[in-house]
């Protein structure tokens, strides 16, 4: 059976570990900043180095290509190498370096495939204050004029962050690929979570991704003296905050199943001695049923408002982000399941809590996942890890499912 260089993909993980913005912790290596570009400047060459030839589309998408021996569309593998602040080492990097572990191992053994196959590494797939999964949506979907002019404080506007990329935003009114453009999209992961370590596998099949929606709120009360304004008389805006926070807990508690998170906060003036007077904070909600998300959303909507009005602040609902959840094609779960029984004694089937790019290419592409066992479910910390001979059996799942769609296409 084909496999892949054990060693060179545990050099790839650990050089590209390396990449880390000064003073934070854990790996931190944020979308659009200096240390992620140059992250994917070494990403290239990785890429150009097992064979591939690399480009970058109009959303700043790294592209590594090898040519099919047909014109049929290519194979899609990869994932992203962004991270979140204080984030691990593994989360979305397997799936990148993976998949050119795959197109190593392919070259090597003088394979070549049906398909071309592209590897993928998307551009900003985790959450900043821009947004998220900018690559795969706007491969997917593309960007309205609206969204791409959006100035976000800090951060700037967010057609010049994908131009700062080496992306042109002009082209991203429409997705960049159709429909039919792509034969099939697979996406290898850590899963983030427990299951996976619980059943004493090393890596399972996923069934499908949660939908999540992000939505940015701002509360406007009034600063006052902390000392000399009386409880009677103030418009405290973290204080109206915390009832959301305690609706939004709620909203999920009620509806099993469902997460919701209040995750970021921007309190202003930020001082001890000041009423605060406002805050800008982030509320993201997720559920394998949409259903759920809009019905926990209704609620929450509710909660900001009489939360509001009941301390005499203003609430400001900005645009809300969303990715709908995703049931991975059957035949395409066949193949992952498939492809993972050759290296695990049992397959489990499980959905993802997580985001990821799978979810937009899979409305254009049928798409599946592999994931990998994630030590005590920790992820999007410093402690995420996942064992290397996991991952490589991850990759080799991989390779063979990536065998089995071409073969599969050729009947
Ligand atoms: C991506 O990592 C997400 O689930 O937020
Ligand atoms: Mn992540
Ligand atoms: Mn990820």
């Amino acid at each position: 059976m084909l496999t892949i260089d054990p060693q060179q993909l545990r050099d790839d993980i650990a050089t590209l570990a390396q990449f880390v913005e000064p003073e934070t912790p854990g790996t931190t290596r944020r979308a659009f900043t200096d240390t992620y570009r140059a992250g994917r400047v070494w990403l290239r060459e990785r890429m150009q180095s097992a064979g591939l030839t690399v480009t970058q589309d109009a959303s700043a998408n790294l592209i590594g290509r090898r040519a099919g021996t047909t014109t049929a569309p290519p194979v899609l593998i990869g994932s992203h190498t962004d991270t979140v602040m204080g984030g691990g080492r593994f989360d979305g990097v397997i799936g990148v370096l993976g998949a050119i572990a795959v197109a190593r191992a392919l070259r090597d053994a003088g394979v070549v495939l049906r398909h071309p196959l592209e590897v993928v590494d998307f551009l900003a797939e985790e959450s900043t204050p821009l947004g998220s999964l900018f690559g795969s949506t706007a491969m997917a979907q593309g960007f309205s004029a609206e969204f791409l002019a959006r100035d976000v404080p800090g951060w700037g506007v967010v057609g010049d962050a994908i131009a700062g990329m080496g992306g042109d935003p002009s082209q991203l009114l429409h997705p960049l690929r159709r429909s039919g453009e792509i034969a099939a999209y697979l996406e290898l992961h850590i899963e983030q979570g427990p299951v996976l370590e619980a059943a004493q596998v090393p890596i399972g099949a996923v069934t499908g991704i949660v939908g999540i929606r992000r939505a940015d709120i701002v509360c406007t009360g009034r600063p006052d003296h902390a000392g000399t304004a009386s409880m009677a008389v103030r418009h405290d805006a973290l204080a109206t905050v915390a009832d959301i926070i305690r609706a939004t807990e709620q909203a999920a508690l009620a509806r099993p199943g469902t997460v919701a998170t209040v995750g970021s906060l921007h309190v202003a003036p930020n001082q001890t001695n000041v009423v605060p007077g406002q805050v800008r904070f982030s509320v993201e909600m997720r559920s394998l049923h949409w259903p759920e998300v809009l019905s926990m959303w209704d609620e929450i909507v509710a909660a900001i408002h009489l939360a509001g009005a009941q301390r005499g602040v203003a609430v400001q609902i900005g645009a809300y982000e969303d990715s709908a959840p995703l049931q991975f094609p059957v035949w395409m779960r066949q193949i992952v399941t498939q492809a993972c029984g050759r290296f695990t004694h049992q397959v489990v089937e499980l959905p993802s809590g997580a985001g990821h790019d799978g979810s937009m290419i899979g409305l254009i592409a049928p798409a599946a996942m592999i994931f990998v066992r994630t030590k005590d479910g920790r992820s999007h910390c410093p402690e995420e890890f996942a064992a290397h001979d996991d991952i490589v059996a991850g990759v080799n799942a991989l390779l063979q499912a990536v065998l089995a769609i071409d073969a599969r296409i050729e009947e």
